[in-house]
């Protein structure tokens, strides 16, 4: 089964070996993942995680499978670049019609294709910043243009120097003379440029998960994840979610102004110009890794307005929340969050490739970007036609897979509330929305069982709970990192009432043993 020489990730390999999860499967299909056991003989496990979200339609669908070997077969290109893609311009109307429909009067969105969701994160943050200089560019070229039209006019006699250099710091002299007047110009200038080497400032909210890239990492708040690396990443500034009054006031401590001079009745006038500092605002719609928190409606339209008004894009990361995993395509549709960016990743791939996307809205897009952001298999003939026939078969009958994936979701949230309501005890919290769910046990580091105690203290307990499942239940959960109480379920939309079943009795017997402290079967599974 294991050979007992591993060269890759060998200590996370051996961690999942102490609690017996160290399962190499053979075989996966729909909701289930196959391990042999001594005979030889198939077993099957339950596949709650669903590689992280990656597989709303479940493990190799076969329409997904039966198109990607058409593809192979008739050796359509996989790796064609710089030629013209049809299927990537067909997958960006898909995602229009989509927006259009879940979004009313949105505007195009223009599609970049990344390979990971972390890229795409990062796609969309170096879209922001490209536009950011591009606008810095066109501020510069406005305020030079107009010194030079003040320049002329002093010259000419039609306006008078300037009575008031208060915007500029320190006692700069009103300036008497066109020579003090040019020394004026010079410490508007060095104002102005001063501003330049302001690092952009980002924005994300607490408990948030985009990414463990370089840069993606910075805007995870996990400090597991990203502490280490601050050094090599952009500052970003963590607001609590659902606070609309923090991301104001954060926002508004980024307001530097660029000084420029305009002609008003005759004279000479300084005035300031907004110097944009701020990169953006990154957010999921429910936080998934974060532990399964939704923004509400109210924080959604306060952070449009606050964010219009600062002048700050806001990136919608539905990396993990969409594809229509909660019901809906996009899960911020449930919230009427209207995003300049969307993200999307995991299930875009269908359950058997690996793409991502970056959606801008049209007045924020600079087609320029293309020339500067590419990725050798970003866009690859064979996984965007993937993404294209996984968007056709979960729009396929009126989007019946979003109601399919709310309908379940529900179901399963029926039967984790049941266990909530018998064991009040144990179970702290059930949250979610569709299938992006989970369930938090109540803190157990006080527990009379030293085993529960000590497993709880050390934030291990759901892996002692995961494991307990998989071994005598057959049933694979996840953890979050973030919340370490939390089991997470995100299984595909093709889950069966006796699979729920299944569930059920798996958790009900968790649930018992914890009520009871009865420990020995989690060690003796
Ligand atoms: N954004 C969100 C909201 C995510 O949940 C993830 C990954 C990413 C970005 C990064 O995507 O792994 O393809 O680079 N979430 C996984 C999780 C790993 O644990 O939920 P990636």
């Amino acid at each position: 089964m294991n050979s007992p020489t591993r060269y890759a990730e060998a200590l996370l390999t051996g961690m999942l070996g102490t609690f017996g999860l160290n399962i190499e499967y053979v075989r996966a299909e729909r909701n289930s993942l196959y391990y042999l056991d001594e005979t030889g003989a198939e077993v099957p496990v339950l596949d709650l995680v669903g590689g992280w979200g990656s597989l709303m339609l479940g493990h190799n669908h076969p329409e997904i499978v039966a198109h990607a070997k058409k593809l192979l077969d008739t050796g359509s290109p996989v790796h064609s670049q710089f030629s013209e893609h049809p299927v990537a311009d067909r997958v960006g109307e898909v995602l229009n019609g989509i927006i259009g429909r879940e979004f009313p009067g949105a505007e195009p969105y223009p599609v970049i294709f990344a390979n990971s969701g972390a890229e795409a994160v990062e796609a969309a943050v170096k879209h922001c910043e490209f536009d950011r200089a591009l606008r810095l560019k066109s501020l510069f070229e406005q305020i030079e243009w107009n010194v030079d039209v003040a320049v002329k006019a002093v010259a000419d006699g039609s306006a008078r120097l300037p009575d008031d250099t208060s915007l500029l710091p320190g006692d700069v002299p009103v300036p008497t003379t066109a020579e003090e007047f040019g020394a004026l110009l010079g410490a508007v200038a060095t104002h102005n440029v001063g501003l330049v080497g302001t690092s952009p400032v980002f924005f994300a909210l607490e408990r948030a998960f985009h990414g463990k890239l370089l840069g993606s990492t910075q805007f995870t708040f996990n400090p597991t994840f990203r502490a280490a690396f601050t050094s090599l990443g952009l500052p970003v500034t963590f607001v609590p979610p659902n606070d609309a009054a923090a991301l104001e006031s954060a926002l508004a401590e980024h307001r530097p102004a660029a000084l420029d001079v305009e002609v008003v009745d005759g004279r000479v006038t300084l005035v300031e110009r907004p110097f944009p500092v701020i990169g953006g605002l990154i957010v999921e719609p429910i936080q998934g890794e974060g532990g399964i928190h939704a923004l509400t409606p109210e924080y959604a339209a306060r952070v449009r307005k606050i964010c219009d008004a600062a002048g700050c894009p806001v990136i919608v990361d539905e990396i993990q929340t969409g594809m229509g995993r909660t019901g809906k395509f996009f899960a911020s549709a449930h919230i009427g969050l209207l995003a300049d960016y969307y993200l999307l990743g995991k299930s875009l791939g269908g359950g058997i490739g690996k793409t991502s996307a970056m959606l801008v809205r049209q007045s924020r897009y600079r087609p320029e970007f293309e020339l500067v952001h590419s990725s050798t298999f970003a866009k690859d003939g064979f996984t965007t036609s993937v993404a294209l026939r996984t968007l056709e078969l979960l729009e396929a009958e009126d989007g019946a897979a979003y109601d399919l994936a709310a309908e379940r979701g529900e179901r399963v949230l029926g039967v984790l509330r049941d266990l909530a309501a018998e064991y009040p005890d144990v179970v702290l919290d059930v949250r979610g929305k569709g299938l992006l769910i989970g369930l938090e046990f109540a803190d157990q580091s006080q527990a009379s069982s030293p085993v529960i105690r000590e497993k709880a203290a050390a934030g291990l307990l759901v892996f002692l709970i995961g494991s307990y499942l998989q071994l005598v239940h057959r049933i694979r959960t996840g953890p979050t990192a973030s919340v370490p109480n939390m089991l997470r379920i995100e299984p595909s939309i093709h889950l069966t009432d006796e699979e729920i079943e299944q569930l059920r009795t798996g958790l009900t017997d968790v649930c018992r043993i914890l009520r009871h402290q009865d420990a020995l079967p989690l060690i003796h599974p």
